[in-house]
C-alpha cells in the first residue's frame, strides 16, 4: 500500500502530520513517500506541483493531501498559483468523483447553527462530479463582445458542457454508493433552464433503470440550496454536477458545525483516490497549533476503506474520533463551554490513545 503525502500549505503540514501518526497506529504496513505541493513548492522549486510530486502521486494508491495556498502567492500569474497543484491532480489523476459526507455528531450538535432537531443525527453524503461542466469546459476567455446587451464592452465567457458518458459514470458511483446507505438518491440539476442539465437528468434517469432497488429523485438546485437549510435530513446520497457540487457541500458542511471536521475523497476509475480536508490551508491560523486535524483523520480514515481496501480500520479510526469527542476534547473551532480544549498535537495523541 503506497500513500503519497503531500502536506502543502499552511495549516496543512500540521494536520497532516496528525494523520500520519494515526496511520502508523495502526497494524498495517504502509509505504509513505512525502513531497512538497503548493506554494511549498513554488518556494522551492518555481511550481506548485513539479513532476517528481505529480509522479508520486500517480504511482501510488492514494494520496493523502492537506491544502495549498496562501494569501503571499495571490500575485502570481494563474499557472503558478498554489491552488493550481490541486486542480492539476485532479485532472491528470482523473478524480472524476468527489465524495463529501456531511455528518453531524452528537456531541458538536450545539455547534450547529441550526437548530438542534434539524441536525441531529444527520448523515448525508454529497457526491460531486469534478473534472467536467463549467470549471473546465472550453472555450473560455476575455474578449470584446460583438453581440449581446453591450457590443463593443468587453466581456468573459466560460462552457458549460458534460459529455454523456461522463454523466454515467458518476451516475454509476451515485447509485452504488446509495446502494450501500439507505438506497435514496437525490439528483441536483437546473435542467429547467440549461441544456447540459436536462442531459444530466436524462442520463441519471436512464443510469436509473439498472438500479431498480434505489429510490431516485431530482432536485433543481435553487431548492436544493434551499432544503438543505429547510430539511436537511430529507436527503441521504446527493449526485450534482462540479459547479452546484461545490456550492451544495460547502452549503452542507456548514450544517455539521465547523469545516475542521470534515473529510473529502475524490476518486477515479481505478480506485486511486486523493484524500483531503474540505477546507483551505487556513493561513489566518496556521503555525499556531490550534487547527483541527480531525478533518484529515477522518480523510485518512476514507483512504484506508476505498483505496486500500481496509474497511475495518476506517471503522477503528472513525469510533476512536467519536472516543475523542465523547471525553470532551475539542480544537478552537468546535469548542464550548464545559469542553477541554486542546492543540492540534493533543487532538492527535487523543485519537491514537483512543486507538489502542
Ligand atoms: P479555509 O478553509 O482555509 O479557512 C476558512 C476559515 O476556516 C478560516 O477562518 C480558518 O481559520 C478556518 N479553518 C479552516 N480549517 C480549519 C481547521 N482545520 N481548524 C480550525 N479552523 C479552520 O478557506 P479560505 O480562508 O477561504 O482559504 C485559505 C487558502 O486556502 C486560500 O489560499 C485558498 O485558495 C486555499 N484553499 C485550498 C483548498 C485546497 O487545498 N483544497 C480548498 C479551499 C481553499
Ligand atoms: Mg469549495
Amino acid at each position: 500500500m503506497k500513500i503519497a503525502v503531500l502536506p502543502g500549505d499552511g495549516i496543512g503540514t500540521e494536520i497532516v502530520a496528525e494523520a500520519v501518526k494515526v496511520l502508523n497506529t495502526l497494524d498495517l504496513k504502509f509505504e509513505m513517500e512525502t513531497a512538497l505541493v503548493g506554494g511549498a513548492a513554488y518556494d522551492a522549486y518555481g511550481h506548485p506541483l513539479p513532476e517528481a510530486t505529480l509522479k508520486l502521486a500517480m504511482d501510488s494508491d492514494a494520496v493523502l493531501f492537506g491544502a495549498v495556498g496562501d494569501w503571499k502567492y495571490d500575485k502570481l500569474d494563474r499557472p503558478l498559483r498554489p491552488e493550481q497543484a490541486i486542480l492539476g491532480l485532479r485532472k491528470n489523476m482523473g478524480l472524476f468523483a468527489n465524495f463529501r459526507p456531511a455528518i453531524c455528531y452528537e456531541q458538536l450538535v450545539g455547534a450547529s447553527s441550526l437548530k438542534p432537531e434539524l441536525i441531529a443525527g444527520l448523515d448525508i453524503l454529497i457526491i460531486r462530479e469534478l473534472t467536467g461542466d463549467i470549471y473546465f469546459g472550453q472555450p473560455r476567455g476575455r474578449r470584446v463582445a460583438t453581440d449581446g446587451h453591450f457590443p463593443g464592452a468587453e466581456e468573459a465567457f466560460d462552457t458549460m458542457r458534460y459529455s454523456k458518458p461522463e454523466i454515467e459514470r458518476i451516475a454509476h458511483v451515485a447509485f452504488q454508493a446509495a446502494r450501500k446507505r439507505n438506497k435514496r438518491l437525490t439528483s441536483v440539476d437546473k435542467a429547467n433552464v440549461l441544456e447540459t442539465f436536462q442531459l444530466w437528468k436524462d442520463v441519471v434517469t436512464e443510469v436509473g433503470q439498472q438500479y431498480p432497488d434505489v429510490a431516485l429523485d431530482h432536485m433543481y438546485v435553487d431548492n436544493a440550496a434551499m432544503q438543505l437549510v429547510k430539511e436537511p435530513k430529507r436527503f441521504d446520497v446527493v449526485v450534482t454536477g462540479n459547479m452546484f457540487g461545490d456550492i451544495l457541500s460547502d452549503e452542507a458542511s456548514m450544517l455539521t458545525g465547523s469545516i475542521g471536521m470534515l473529510p473529502s475523497a475524490s476518486l477515479n476509475t481505478k480506485n486511486q483516490g486523493l484524500y483531503e480536508p474540505s477546507h483551505g490551508s487556513a493561513p489566518d491560523i496556521a503555525g499556531k497549533g490550534i487547527a483541527n486535524p480531525l478533518a484529515t483523520i477522518l480523510s485518512a480514515a476514507m483512504m484506508l476503506r476505498f483505496s486500500l481496501n481496509q474497511e475495518e480500520a476506517a471503522q477503528r479510526i472513525e469510533a476512536a474520533v467519536q472516543k475523542v469527542l465523547a471525553q470532551g476534547l475539542r480544537t478552537g473551532d468546535i469548542y464550548s463551554e464545559g469542553t477541554t480544549k486542546v492543540s492540534t498535537r493533543e487532538m492527535g495523541d487523543a485519537v491514537v490513545k483512543a486507538l489502542g
